[in-house]
Formats: C-alpha cells, structure tokens, sequence
C-alpha cells in the first residue's frame, strides 16, 4: 500500500469506522450514566448559600483558595491545552471544512499562522503538564496507565498535524494519512476512557452541587 491509498482509506472506510465508534461509544456511555437512577430524596430542601447545582460547576471550574499556589501548571497549562484544542479543532479552516461535510454547517476560520502558533503553545502546555505529572511525586504515585495513555493519544493529533503542515520528517501526503489516523485512534478511545470527561465534567459537578445541596451543604 502507497501513502495515497493509505490517504484513502484513513479518509474513508478509517473514518466511517472511527466516527462510528466514537458516536455509539458516547451514546452508550451516556445512556449507561444517566440511566443508573438513585432513590428519591425524601428529605426537606435545605437552602444555604452558594449550595445547587450551578454554583457547583462553576466553583470547580476554579482553583480553591490557596491551590493557584500549589498547583499553578495544573491550572495554567491545563486552561491553555484545553483552549488550544478547542481553537485548533473548531477554528482551523480544513477542520471547519470536514465539519462542513459532515454536517452542513459552516464559520468562518482563524488565519492558519495563528492556529500554527496556537499548535505550538497546546504541544508546550501539553508537555508541561506531562512533566509536571512526571515531576511531582504525589501526582506519578497517582498516575495510572490509563492516564499516560490518555495523553498521548490527544498529544499524537497535534504533533502529527502540525508535523504535516510543517512539512517535517515525512512526505505530506504520508504525514497527513497518519494525522487522520491519530485522530482516528482519539476517537475511539474517548468514550472509553477518562477522556470521556469532555461529556460528564459538566453533568457530574451539576449532580454533586444539587445533591449537596438539598443538603444545605456547598461543595
Ligand atoms: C478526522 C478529523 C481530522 C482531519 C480530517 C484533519 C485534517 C487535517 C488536515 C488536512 C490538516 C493540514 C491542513 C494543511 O495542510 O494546511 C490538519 C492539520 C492539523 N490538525 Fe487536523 N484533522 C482532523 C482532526 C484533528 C484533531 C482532532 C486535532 C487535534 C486534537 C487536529 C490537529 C491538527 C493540527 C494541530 C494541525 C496543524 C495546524 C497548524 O499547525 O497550522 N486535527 N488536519
Ligand atoms: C468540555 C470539554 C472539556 C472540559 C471541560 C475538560 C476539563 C478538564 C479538566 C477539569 C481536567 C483536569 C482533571 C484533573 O486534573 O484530574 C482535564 C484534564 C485533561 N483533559 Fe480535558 N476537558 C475537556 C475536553 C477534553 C478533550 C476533548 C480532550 C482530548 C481530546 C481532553 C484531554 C485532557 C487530558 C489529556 C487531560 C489530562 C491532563 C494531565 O495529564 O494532567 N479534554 N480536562
């Protein structure tokens, strides 16, 4: 098989597969998540300040007093990847495209020198973080497979792309099959797997602010 016919069926049957896969994969699980049931709280509502739902995501969504310390690539560098990848998988204008194709829906894209810039700044928060990871012992005690896993296969889409729009170490047309192959690989692995998150983070933080807080307890 040459690079062009591996282009191919990473574009076509690869990615019937892959999309596929990621869309039952993340209507099962969530099915299987809001399906569990949990027994009705008979008890009065307790009202306490900053206690539901709401307050909960978005106290959680910000470091707790003293952790900024603590812990500032957490936060910093995890705030930066995350913006990053929402910028380079949103608002790159051949990403917008497949977008396109798939849905009909269409915007308008950043200038492909900014997402370039943006790439690199994702790659090094990314790789801060993963050393972070490595250098604190409480984190890499905490460390398991399944998180050095996980952030390899978000790290591979974006090195990998950015690799073919830089024309490094392979012939584009190679470089580019093994990009779409790479996120072919995020998209099955993320229903499965803690990253997942991107679907529950949300919904999980609601449930725990409301449940605390008929209890008048703000978590
Ligand atoms: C099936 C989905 C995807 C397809 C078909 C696709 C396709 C492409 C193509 C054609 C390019 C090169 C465009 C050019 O030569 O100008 C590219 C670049 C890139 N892609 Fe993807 N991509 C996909 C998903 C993703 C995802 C999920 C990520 C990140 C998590 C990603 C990250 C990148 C990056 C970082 C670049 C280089 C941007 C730059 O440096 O300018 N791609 N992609
Ligand atoms: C709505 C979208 C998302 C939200 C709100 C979100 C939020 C978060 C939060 C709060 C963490 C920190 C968890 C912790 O420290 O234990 C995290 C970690 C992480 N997220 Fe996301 N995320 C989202 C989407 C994604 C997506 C789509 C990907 C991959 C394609 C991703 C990849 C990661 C990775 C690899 C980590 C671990 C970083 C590390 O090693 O420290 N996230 N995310």
């Amino acid at each position: 098989m040459d690079a062009l016919q591996f282009l191919t069926w990473v574009r076509g049957p690869g990615l019937d597969i892959a999309v596929g896969i990621f869309v039952l994969g993340v209507l099962w699980r969530l099915i299987e998540i809001y399906t569990l049931g949990r027994k009705p709280d008979l008890a009065e509502a307790r009202h306490a300040a900053g206690a539901s739902g709401w307050h909960t995501v978005f106290r959680r969504s910000l470091p707790p007093p003293g952790m900024m310390k603590r812990s500032p690539v957490s936060y910093i560098g995890g705030y930066i990847f995350h913006v990053g990848l929402a910028i380079i998988v949103f608002l790159f204008a051949p990403h917008i495209l497949l977008i396109t194709n798939l849905t009909g829906l269409s915007w308008p894209g950043l200038p492909s020198q900014f997402v370039d810039l943006v790439t690199v700044v994702t790659m090094a928060a990314m790789i801060v973080v993963l050393v972070d990871r490595i250098n604190k012992p409480a984190k890499r005690f905490l460390s398991t497979f399944e998180d050095w896993f996980t952030w390899a296969v978000t790290f591979l889409p974006v090195l990998t792309g950015w690799m073919a729009v830089q024309h490094l170490l392979l012939p584009y047309t190679l470089m580019l099959a093994i990009h779409i192959l790479t996120v072919e690989i995020l998209l099955i692995v993320l229903p499965f797997t803690k990253l997942f998150h991107a679907f529950t983070l949300i919904g999980s933080r609601w449930y725990n602010g409301r449940v605390n807080g008929q209890r008048g307890v703000p978590v």
